[in-house]
C-alpha cells in the first residue's frame, strides 16, 4: 500500500508525522451519496442524520453540513461542534443517555429534536419543561452487532425503553401535553446483512402502530438508527445498500399504510458507513523483538486506535510498500498493558524499524476514542483530498496537558 486518495503515504507521514490519521475526502463523500440515492430513490422522505460520535472533527462534520446531511449528536459538546460546523438547528438531533437534568437543559435551550432514553428522561425533562415534540428511543427487544460490545437492544442493553413499557411512555408525554412525536431506534452496529434490517424496522412499526393506534398519535418521523456495517476483512464483503433501501423502504411503506401514518420522514443515522473506511492510522515501526512469539511494535497503540483492545476488532494492517507477506508476527503498540495488541499471528511482511505500517477503515470509533494513557500524546489528523493533504487537527502538545492542572499545583 501506498496511496490515500491520489496522496503518497510516505510524504504525508514526512509532513506531519506519525502516528497520523488521515481521511479520504472523496471516500466520504461517495459513501454519503450511495447511502442517500439508495434511500431516496424508494423514498424521498428519507433524512440522513450523520452520527457525530463516529468521528466528530468539525472539518468532517462542516463536510456533511455541505453535503446537505444531518446530525445525531450524543453529547452536548458535540451538538455545540454540530452547530459550530453551520448545521442548522432544524438539520440537529440528540440521542443521549441516561441524560442529567443539566444536559437536558442545554438540549432543550438548543431547540433542536430529542429522542429521551427513558421514561424517567421525560419526568426529569417535564420537571421544567413541556417540549412540542418528543420521541422515545426504543429497544425493540432485538439487537445485533459485529461483535457483543456493540449490540444496543436486547434484555442485556442499557438502551431505550423497552418496548412493553412504550405505551406508558407516549401517553405519559401525551397526557402532558406533548403535541407532535417521533419514534427511534438503535439496535447495533456493523451489519452487513440486509434482512437484519428488514427484522428490526418490521419489528419497530409493529410497536409504533401499537402505540400509535392506541393514543391516535400520527408520528412526525420514525428513526431506525445506524448500524450499516463495512467490511473489516477480506474475506467479508460490503453491505448490499441497494437491496437494504429497496427492502426496508418496502415494509416502511407497508406499515405506513397500514398504521395510517401518512408519509412519515424516514432518518437514518449512520456512522460507520459514512466515515469508516475512509480512515487510515499511519504508525511507524519502533522496534521488533523476538520472544516467544515475533512482536512488531509501533508508535500508536491502544492510546491511538481502541477498538482491537476494546471489543477485540480488527483492522487490515499493510506495510508502506509492496513487500510480501512472509511470516507471523504480533502487531502491538507501546502501552504498557498486555492488551495493546492490534493484531495477533497476523501474516504480514519481514519489516524494519522506521517502516511506516498503515491501519484501515479507522475512520469511525478511531480518533474519538483515542486518549492520554500513559500520557503519550493524541495524533494529528489529516485530510486528504485528491492530491492535496491539509491538517485538519493538530497532534497533541505537552502544554495541552499542563493546562489542565491548577497553576499553582505545578
Ligand atoms: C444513537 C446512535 N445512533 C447512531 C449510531 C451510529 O451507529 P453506526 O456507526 O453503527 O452507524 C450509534 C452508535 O452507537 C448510536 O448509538
Amino acid at each position: 500500500m501506498k496511496i490515500i486518495g491520489q496522496c503518497d503515504i510516505k510524504e504525508i507521514a514526512e509532513m506531519y508525522g506519525t502516528p497520523l490519521y488521515v481521511y479520504d475526502k472523496q471516500q466520504i463523500i461517495s459513501n454519503y451519496n450511495k447511502l442517500k440515492t439508495a434511500f431516496r430513490k424508494h423514498y424521498t422522505k428519507t433524512e440522513i442524520h450523520y452520527a457525530v460520535k463516529a468521528n466528530s472533527n468539525i472539518h468532517l462534520l462542516e463536510l456533511f453540513n455541505e453535503l446537505g446531511s444531518g446530525v445525531d449528536c450524543s453529547s452536548p459538546i458535540e451538538l455545540f461542534l454540530a452547530k459550530k460546523a453551520g448545521f442548522d438547528r432544524s438539520n440537529i438531533m440528540y440521542t443521549g443517555n441516561y441524560e442529567s437534568i443539566d444536559e437536558l437543559k442545554f438540549v432543550i435551550a438548543e431547540d433542536v429534536i430529542i429522542n429521551l432514553d427513558d421514561i424517567n428522561s421525560l419526568k426529569r425533562l417535564l420537571r421544567f419543561h413541556t417540549p412540542e415534540r418528543v420521541s422515545f428511543r426504543i429497544n425493540p427487544g432485538i439487537g445485533r452487532g459485529g461483535f457483543e460490545g456493540i449490540v444496543t437492544a436486547g434484555s442485556d442493553a442499557k438502551f431505550g425503553v423497552p418496548y412493553e413499557k412504550g405505551y406508558e411512555a407516549y401517553k405519559m408525554a401525551k397526557d402532558a401535553g406533548v403535541k407532535h412525536f417521533g419514534i427511534h431506534m438503535m439496535t447495533g452496529s456493523n451489519n452487513l446483512e440486509p434482512y437484519h434490517f428488514v427484522e428490526i424496522v418490521d419489528k419497530l412499526m409493529n410497536i409504533a402502530g401499537d402505540i400509535f393506534t392506541k393514543l391516535e398519535i400520527v408520528p412526525d418521523y420514525i428513526d431506525i438508527g445506524g448500524g450499516f456495517g463495512i467490511p473489516y476483512t477480506d474475506e467479508e464483503e460490503d453491505l448490499n445498500i441497494e437491496l437494504t433501501a429497496k427492502l426496508v423502504c418496502e415494509i416502511f411503506h407497508e406499515k405506513c399504510e397500514k398504521y395510517n401514518f401518512g408519509e412519515p420522514h424516514l432518518k437514518l443515522e449512520p456512522g460507520r458507513y459514512l466515515v469508516g473506511n475512509a480512515g487510515y492510522l499511519i504508525t511507524e515501526v519502533t522496534g521488533i523483538k523476538e520472544s516467544y512469539k515475533t512482536f512488531v511494535g509501533v508508535n500508536g497503540g491502544m492510546n491511538t486506535l481502541l477498538r482491537p483492545s476494546l471489543y477485540g476488532a480488527f483492522h487490515r494492517a499493510y506495510v508502506y510498500g509492496d513487500k510480501a507477506n512472509s511470516n507471523y508476527v504480533n502487531l502491538c503498540g507501546q502501552i504498557c498493558e498486555n492488551s495493546d495488541i492490534f493484531a495477533r499471528h497476523l501474516h504480514f511482511p519481514e519489516v524494519e524499524e522506521g517502516d511506516l505500517v498503515i491501519l484501515r477503515d479507522v475512520g469511525a470509533y478511531g480518533y474519538v476514542m483515542a486518549s492520554n494513557y500513559n500520557n503519550r500524546l493524541r495524533p494529528a489528523e489529516v485530510f486528504v483530498d485528491g492530491n492535496t493533504a491539509s491538517l485538519i487537527r493538530r497532534k497533541e502538545k505537552i502544554e495541552d496537558i499542563l493546562n489542565l492542572y491548577e497553576e499553582n499545583s505545578l
